[in-house]
């Protein structure tokens, strides 16, 4: 029997997302957020994420041993079912010059089958130095939608007008002071800090998401009540943050060990009640 965890709307489950998810077929999720594999063999370029005295050690960097786009193939086929009519997918991932097997690569297999909406930059101010190329200080997420009547709650991700800006605004004419007033579309370069080493935030996982940005995506592709699917869970980055703004959620985690981190970060939010935490806006 597979193991699973569930608290209210929340689920996570332990295992591998393409045995999972024809089981979620038809489950009309409005938002899937898939963070894959990262198919990344070189550590190093995650080392600001472990613990210094662990770099040496071989440590599981979401390697991959299957073939890469065949394996994208799949998920992607089944997670199309378990999308609304007006639901979207965001997928996380970069170029990965070494392996070649990245978002490019994804980017035709999700336009074949879904609308492009955004090509988001994911732009953070850490990361580790280059001597040989311009250091890298981007991810991008992919935004796709089953059709385009797709949900995007701009009011409730819009980024405020310094008071300086606001006032300027407010007195141009060619301006709508009510949409002024709300604040400006945060456009798609996001400037969101990635989780250092140290961080309160960070559980162990290499690849774990900011929640603020997970937040954001959250916030704009879906409404209270809406069901989350996150096919690649990690430490739970998605369920506690659906958990927070009462979006339902159920994620597939492969890793025994991330999972029961997940769990615990979930159970840990139940039990302190807590219900809001700053976000990007
Ligand atoms: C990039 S990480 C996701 C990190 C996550 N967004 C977070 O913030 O914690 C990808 C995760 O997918 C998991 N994974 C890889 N293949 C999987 C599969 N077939 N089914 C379910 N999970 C899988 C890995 O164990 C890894 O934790």
């Amino acid at each position: 029997m597979r193991e699973s965890f569930k608290q209210k709307d929340i689920e996570i489950i332990c295992g591998d997302c393409i045995e999972i998810l024809p089981s979620l077929a038809n489950s009309n999720a409005t938002l899937v957020i898939a963070d894959p594999p990262y198919n990344v063999y070189d550590v190093s370029q995650f080392t600001h994420a472990v613990p210094f005295q662990r770099r040496n050690v071989e440590v599981d960097f979401d390697r991959h041993d299957v073939d890469f786009l065949a394996f994208s193939q799949q998920w992607i086929s089944l997670l199309i079912p378990v999308l609304t009519a007006n639901g979207s997918i965001f997928v996380f991932g970069g170029v990965n010059y070494k392996q070649g097997n990245d978002l490019i690569a994804l980017l035709p297999l999700l336009r074949e089958k879904l609308s492009f909406i955004n090509l988001i930059v994911w732009h953070y101010p850490n990361g580790s130095d280059s001597r040989r190329f311009f250091a890298n200080r981007y991810e991008l997420i992919a935004w796709f939608a089953r059709s385009r009547q797709y949900v995007f709650n701009l009011d409730d991700v819009r980024e405020s007008y310094d008071d300086e800006t606001l006032q300027i605004y407010l007195k141009d004419k060619r301006l709508n002071p009510e949409t002024v007033k709300k604040g400006r579309n945060p456009t798609n370069v996001w400037h969101v800090t990635r989780i250092g080493g140290n961080a309160k935030e960070r559980l162990g996982h290499p690849t774990q998401k900011p929640e603020s940005l997970i937040e954001r995506i959250i916030k704009a592709g879906t409404n209270p009540g809406d069901l989350v699917i996150d096919p690649f869970g990690g430490v739970g980055t998605t369920p506690a943050v659906c958990m927070r703004l009462g979006r339902r959620c159920i994620t597939i985690e492969r890793n025994p060990a991330y999972y029961q981190v997940a769990v615990n970060r979930l159970k840990n939010i139940f039990n302190s009640k807590e219900t809001q935490k700053p976000g990007m806006n």
